[in-house]
């Protein structure tokens, strides 16, 4: 498969949730279109949520967007960084609504990457019970990952993302453009889920990517609008039969067990979350091989495909009982056992879990 198509044309990926059904455009030049916004629901406001960082770049640019469409358009600016994904962004939110006297039709709109996404789709789950939101991912992981699917969260000092509600925004925007201005390392960690929907779903997709990485790493736009579409197709159709989490959409978390571990582990912030996702995957990888589901060889491959993406594959020397610790308070775990997104075959993962003595001999192997 190659890359293909033009990337002026928006393309659309429905997610089918019945009556909560909505649509992810992907294009260029979309964040500056009227036509974006245009069927969004009337309100009195807009609240843009954004951080301090994404504020300078592109507020401004939906501000100017929405009029149209919204009479008030407020900015609320938020300090930058996973460190600041707690309870006092998220009042600073729901603070500035209540100041601003903000009815239950005020739409949010999540103007950011993943940690700006999964506060704003909280407080909107939130404020007087439930107010709609719009997603406008600016990090290609956010555009691939968190800004679809509902998932919406802040963490807790325990656990990552242990404070949330499932909440479905009402349209996600990922302009492709906006990634012209994401730093190199915050580009490489948004490839490191883009890699994970081949091994969970799409052996195609993974040779695509080995393929097209190159031209991922130097931003062409032909190459992102196919990698954003194809990851959004896959968590599409996964949210769609898996809304909540029952069981598919668990294998989405490929390489999280290890990755929250490792963010928890040094303190939210000092990783990325794509970095520890992406180490995460080479020893859920090595994990599946160890454990007889998967052949050396692939483990081998995740380990190269990862490398080459800019990703760290050596995890952090925490020791395994401090991995150990922090997995057992995973959301997948149950009763304390830790279960591990592992894949059986290339294109198909399952939850299960592992011994302890085979997981410790796989961070032994992975850590500095
Ligand atoms: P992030 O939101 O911290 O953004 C990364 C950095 O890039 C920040 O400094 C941000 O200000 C900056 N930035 C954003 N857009 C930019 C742009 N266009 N130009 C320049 N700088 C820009 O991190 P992220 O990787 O986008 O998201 C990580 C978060 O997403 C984590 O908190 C993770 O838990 C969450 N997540 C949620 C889901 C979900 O399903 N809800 C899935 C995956 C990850
Ligand atoms: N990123 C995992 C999920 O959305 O379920």
């Amino acid at each position: 498969m190659t890359a293909s198509g033009n990337v002026q044309t928006c393309t659309t990926v429905p997610i089918d949730l019945g009556d909560r059904r909505y649509d992810i455009l992907i294009g260029s030049a979309l964040l500056d279109a009227a036509s974006t916004w245009q069927s969004l629901p009337p309100a009195g406001a807009a609240a843009i949520v954004t951080n301090t960082t994404v504020a300078p770049l592109y507020a401004e640019r939906l501000q100017a967007a929405l009029r149209p469409r919204y009479q008030r358009q407020l900015v609320i600016t938020l300090p930058d960084g996973e460190s600041h994904k707690d309870w006092a962004s998220l009042n600073q939110i729901f603070d500035r609504l209540l100041a601003e006297a903000c009815d239950r039709k005020t739409v949010l709109f999540a103007l950011g990457g993943g940690v700006v996404g999964d506060m704003t789709g909280f407080a909107a789950a939130c404020y007087m019970r439930g107010v709609p939101f719009v997603q406008v991912p600016t990090t290609l992981l956010a555009q691939v990952d968190s800004s679809v699917g509902g998932k919406t969260a802040i963490n807790h000092p325990r656990g990552k993302n242990m404070i949330g509600a499932f909440y479905q925004p009402l349209r996600v925007v990922c302009d492709l453009d906006v990634l012209d201005t994401l730093p190199a390392r915050e580009l490489s960690a948004g490839l490191a889920e883009v890699i994970k929907y081949g091994p969970i779903a799409d052996p195609d997709f993974l040779d695509w990517i080995e393929h097209n990485l190159d031209a991922l790493l130097a931003r062409d736009k032909a190459a992102l609008a196919h990698a954003v579409r194809r990851s959004c197709e896959i968590k599409a159709w996964v949210v769609a039969q898996d809304e909540r989490e029952s069981g598919l959409r668990a294998i989405l978390n490929f390489g999280h067990t290890f990755g929250h571990a490792i963010e928890a582990g040094l303190g939210y912030g000092e990783w990325l979350h794509g970095e520890a996702v992406g180490c995460g995957m080479v020893m859920a990888s090595a994990l599946s091989v160890e454990l007889g589901l998967m052949p050396p060889s692939f483990a081998e491959r995740m380990r190269r495909i990862v490398q080459r993406a800019g990703l760290p594959v050596v995890g952090p020397a925490l020791g395994v009982a401090r991995y150990l610790e922090l997995m057992s308070v995973d959301k997948k775990a149950e009763d304390g056992d830790i279960r591990y997104v592992l894949i059986e075959a290339l294109g198909r993962a399952a939850m299960m879990p592992a011994p302890a003595a085979v997981v410790s001999r796989v961070i032994e192997a992975h850590t500095a």
